[in-house]
Formats: structure tokens, sequence, C-alpha cells
């Protein structure tokens, strides 16, 4: 047993994605979570930027006596989940790995499209998986900047949204039967991302996927809360204003919150 709670990052809400599912599979577990709005979003950054501000949102959380970091952004574990899980002692988990795992599963065709950030696309990172684990499987890859501000600007209902996407995945439609959405953003924008790729096509979140591996994690080095426990103590952190982040994450969320801005 161990009662400390867990760690989320993300550049922005998207991280949001994960601790939904969280909530739903492991409601004893108590979550802090950091956002970095103020600097959101990341997917167009330099890798070393990306590397700088992921570490300052991990000593954060490490100042919140975390048990377990889960890094909710495709984008960060990219570029650092490899050397912050090799410096930390607590288990680090990033989002890519469990979503490339599940696409392999889940595709019948063998064609695999994952959509992503600038640099999640740039880094290669999703089709070096998947390959290396399933050689014949093909991957698509494509990069839809336009996703994870839409995202942040709560305008996931608006015309615009539905235009952008549209036209950004036109060029993948038909050519999969499983996409990837592999930016813990792109879940808030699933109905019309189903609605473009069609029905028939196999939609994986690469966040829920990374809480079944949560999950096992907790089973393995036997640090699970007690059941007897659950508090909903969670704690939310932005580097922007509460009053934004507090808007898009009750309606995600379908529950009030706790929101505390903080510098980093
Ligand atoms: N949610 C993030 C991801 O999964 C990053 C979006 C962004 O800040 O560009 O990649």
């Amino acid at each position: 047993m161990d009662n400390r709670p867990i760690g989320f990052l993300d550049s922005g809400v998207g991280g949001l994605t994960v601790v939904k599912e969280m909530m739903r599979q492991l409601p004893e577990e108590e979550i802090v979570f950091i956002g970095d709005q103020a600097r959101a979003p990341y997917g167009p950054r330099p890798a070393e930027q990306i590397r700088e501000f992921t570490w300052q949102m991990v000593n954060f959380l490490l100042t919140k006596n975390v048990k377990m970091i889960v890094i909710a952004c495709n984008t960060a574990t990219a570029v650092v989940w490899q050397e912050i899980k090799e410096k930390l002692d607590i288990p680090v988990l990033g989002v890519i790995l469990p979503g490339a795992s599940a696409a392999i599963k889940a595709t019948q065709t063998g064609k695999v499209g994952i959509i992503g950030t600038p640099m999640t696309i740039k880094s290669d990172a999703y089709r070096q998986k998947i390959q290396a684990l399933s050689p014949e499987t093909t991957v698509e890859s494509l990069s839809c900047p336009r996703f994870a501000p839409i995202v942040e600007s709560n305008e996931m209902a608006s015309s615009v949204a539905k235009k952008v996407v549209y036209e950004t995945l036109a060029s993948m439609v038909g050519k999969v039967d499983t996409l990837i959405m592999g930016c813990t953003h792109y879940p808030l924008l699933r109905p019309i991302i189903q609605n473009v790729m069609g029905k028939q096509v196999k939609l994986i979140d690469s966040g829920a996927e990374t809480v079944r591996d949560v999950s096992v994690l907790l089973n393995y080095f036997e640090i699970n809360r007690s059941r007897k426990d659950i508090r909903g103590d969670h704690r939310f952190y932005t580097t922007a204003s509460p009053k934004g982040f507090r808007e898009i994450a009750e309606q995600w969320l379908g529950q009030e919150i706790n929101v505390e801005h903080v510098e980093l």
C-alpha cells in the first residue's frame, strides 16, 4: 500500500483525457495534475525547450511527494520520457508505447494511422515503436498543428473545429483501419475525428491505454492506494488562469475540481 498521489503532466488540458480515464479505472487513486497552459502548445516548440519545460513540471510534481509520474503528453514523451525515466527512482510512464501496442492489436488490415503534434510526428517515435513490435504494419503519419490550440481555447463544438478537422484529416481518410490519436488533446475532438474518418475506423486513445499500464505497475510494485481511502482529493495546477482551466476541466470530467495557479 502507498497512499501518496500519482502525478500527471501535460502542456495543457489534454492530459485531462488521461485523468478522466484514471478516475474511471482507478477511482481510489489520488491525482496531482499540472498543465503548462501559459506555454502551450508544446508541439511546434524546439526539442530543447520541451525538455526544459517538462523537467520543470516533473520537479514541481516531485515537491508534491508523488509515487509515480505519468507524462500525459505525447510530445513530451517523444522528447524526454526516456531521460526522465532513467533519472527518477519512481516509475515514470509515457503515453506512446501503450498507444502503439494497442494499435497493433486493433488493426485488421495492418494499416495504422498516427496523428499528433509537429514534434511527435517529426520524432517518428510511434512509427519506430510500431515497426519494432510489428514490422509488417504500415504507418501513415500526419501532423495536426491546429488541433491542440482549438481544444485549449475550448472551441471543440465550433464550426471552425469541424472545418479544421475535416481539412486536416482529408489525406488520411480511406487509408487506414486504425487511427492513433497521438496527442492527449485529441480525444476532446473525438466525435469530429470519428465522423471524418468513418465509423469503421478504430480510434486509439493513447492516454486511456496508458491507464491500463498504470494499473499493472501499481499492482506489480504493490503501491496501490488502500481502497478504504477513496477521498477524491485531487489537485489541479495550471501555469495560466485557473478560471479557463476549470471551465474545460469541469465540463470534461463532469465534476467540480480545485484548481490553483502555479509559476514554474
Ligand atoms: N497534449 C500534448 C500531446 O499529447 C501536446 C499538445 C501541444 O501542446 O502541442 O502531444
